[in-house]
């Protein structure tokens, strides 16, 4: 566990998850190549199918093996093998809490075919009667609230729906984009993750780290992390990456660094981006 903690490993996930006697992350989010011929600097995006299925397979199996037993497993898949990775979360024992869409903008523009404009999110638990689920964490404010001034609206918001509609993909002229990695998840789609699905202090595992945004989700939230990616390019910029998000948050350059009474006016800003 140790070996793991607040670090990205450079190595295969189901070989180094392999290694690992006792189950240790709370909650795990993995976001694996969708197998359909992305280009990354090491590995190979277009295998055949039952390998790819059968790879899927291995690698959900080797994640299961190390969550708690109280833990949450987020998985993002494209249409292709989403069926494949419901399939196989039920062998496993695995509990399904939502089938979520991610519904993005600044997708790829098509010729003939409508455009492609979402991505699955599975959200599993190990135990359907223990696991975390901090609600109040991730509300956002209601069309009650905000449309129709009901009195009957609950103050503190209402929980998201399962289509996600408020995360545009990272695209070039964000500033939050870093550049090198060209399938980076929003931060704010993961912080949204990690604060229903863990507490402060826990541990999130990535085993497909790639530009390290699930690592960088949880420091912003006060979460451990542990990040496997096997390209040494990717592990060495995303601790780059991490090492200046720290440096800023120990500057009080973050959100979670400003005290919770003068983040009060922030509020409605914050969890309407979590
Ligand atoms: C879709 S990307 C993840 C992007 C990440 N969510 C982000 O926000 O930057 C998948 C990553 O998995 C890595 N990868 C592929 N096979 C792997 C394996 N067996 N073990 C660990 N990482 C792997 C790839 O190099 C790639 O960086």
């Amino acid at each position: 566990m140790q070996r793991f903690l607040n670090k990205i490993i450079c190595g295969d996930c189901i070989e180094v998850l392999s290694e690992v006697k006792d189950p240790f992350a709370e909650l795990i989010f993995a976001d694996p190549p969708f197998n359909i011929g992305y280009k990354y600097d090491k590995y190979h995006d277009k295998v055949e199918k039952n390998n790819y299925i059968g790879w899927t397979r291995d690698w959900m199996a080797a994640c299961k093996k190390v969550l708690k037993p109280s833990g949450s497993f987020y998985i993002a898949i494209g249409d292709d093998y989403a069926a494949n990775v419901k399939v196989i979360a039920d062998e496993l024992g695995l509990v399904m809490r939502n089938w979520i869409i991610w519904h993005y903008t600044f997708g790829q523009q098509t010729k003939k075919k409508f455009a492609r404009s979402h991505t699955h999110i599975f959200y599993f638990v190990n135990d359907k009667k223990n696991y975390t689920f901090n609600d109040n964490a991730v509300r956002v404010s209601s069309a009650r609230q905000l449309v129709y001034n009901d009195r009957r609206a609950n103050p503190a918001g209402k929980l998201p729906d399962d289509v996600w509609i408020e995360f545009p993909r990272v695209c070039g002229t964000f500033k939050e984009r870093a550049g090198w990695h060209g399938c980076q998840m929003p931060e704010n789609l993961l912080k949204r993750i990690i604060a229903a699905s863990s507490n402060e202090g826990d541990c999130v595992l990535d085993p497909f780290s790639g530009s390290g945004t699930t690592a960088a989700a949880a420091i912003g939230l006060g979460r451990n992390y542990a990040g496997i990616e096997i390209s040494e390019e990717y592990v060495r910029n995303a601790n780059e990456r991490l090492a200046k998000l720290k440096s800023q948050k120990s500057q009080g350059l973050d959100i979670n660094s400003i005290k919770p009474q003068e983040r009060k006016n922030l509020l409605f800003d914050f969890k309407g981006s979590v």
